[in-house]
């Protein structure tokens, strides 16, 4: 099973999530690393980039300058859809974090599942951890903090339990984004850019993008709404 999905079930035992998200206290009974409460809130899909932050050389770190723009997980199984680097720190180490959960910069499905997903990645305050492995190639380490009735440990999820990479192709809007799962390859998608880091949008906006909206030809979990969900700090 998908980690992620493990994530989902665990958080889905805890609490049903409902719109806009119940108001929890993260940091007494999930984790203290971040104590901003946020809801949920729905942009069509076909103006995503009017409402995600789009990613430019004033928001994304030197090293990632390649990802600028909007990024769409094109084949990505998950209820998870569209995705900025906008916020991404860049660390100490030569590393860059990516928090999953943040405002404006990831979008979820306006279903079930989208919601339970955001609910898990906030919940157990997901990042990612972005390292480059040479310049064709980012390995992706997923952070998680266990709540602090768990001692709220940092667990970085190590590379025999989910390894994720970005791979670079012969076209600057399409990266693959294969994963493996306890040593197995389960698979790669297209990471393609839609939209440039000026708000242009790329030529895949028409032909990856817009054509997989209510498409019945596609797995449900790949089919795009007509919205989707974007995260906002709580008023
Ligand atoms: C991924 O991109 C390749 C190259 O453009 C394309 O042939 C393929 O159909 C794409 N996959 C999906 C799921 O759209
Ligand atoms: C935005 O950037 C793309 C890619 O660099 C470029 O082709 C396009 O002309 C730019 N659009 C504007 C309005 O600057």
């Amino acid at each position: 099973m998908q980690f992620l999905s493990i994530l989902a079930l665990a958080s889905a035992t805890l609490s049903t999530p409902v719109e806009p998200l119940t108001k929890r206290n993260f940091c007494f009974l999930y984790n203290n690393q971040d104590c901003r409460d946020f809801t949920l809130y729905q942009v069509p899909t076909d103006q995503i980039e009017n409402h995600i932050v789009i990613g430019d050389e004033t928001n994304v770190p030197a090293g990632l300058s390649d990802f600028h723009g909007v990024w769409y997980m094109n084949g990505n199984p998950l209820a998870d859809e569209c995705l900025s680097f906008a916020k991404t720190v860049a660390n100490a180490d030569g590393t860059w974090t990516a928090r999953v959960y943040d405002e404006n910069i990831w979008s979820w499905d306006p279903n079930f599942d989208g919601k339970v997903l955001y609910d898990a990645v906030r919940t157990f305050a997901l990042t990612y951890v972005l390292k480059k492995v040479t310049n064709d190639k980012i390995h992706v380490t997923p952070t998680i903090f266990t709540p602090n009735y768990l001692l709220g440990q940092k667990v970085s999820i190590g590379d025999m339990l989910a390894e994720f990479e970005i791979v670079r192709t012969a076209d600057p809007n399409l990266w693959l984004r294969p994963s493996s799962f306890f040593g197995h390859y389960v698979g790669s998608y297209n990471f393609t850019r839609i939209v440039y880091g000026n708000g242009t949008r790329t030529e895949r906006y028409y032909t990856d993008y817009l054509p997989n909206v209510n498409n019945p030809q596609k797995k449900q979990a790949v089919t795009l709404l007509p919205t989707q969900l974007l995260a906002k700090v709580a008023q």
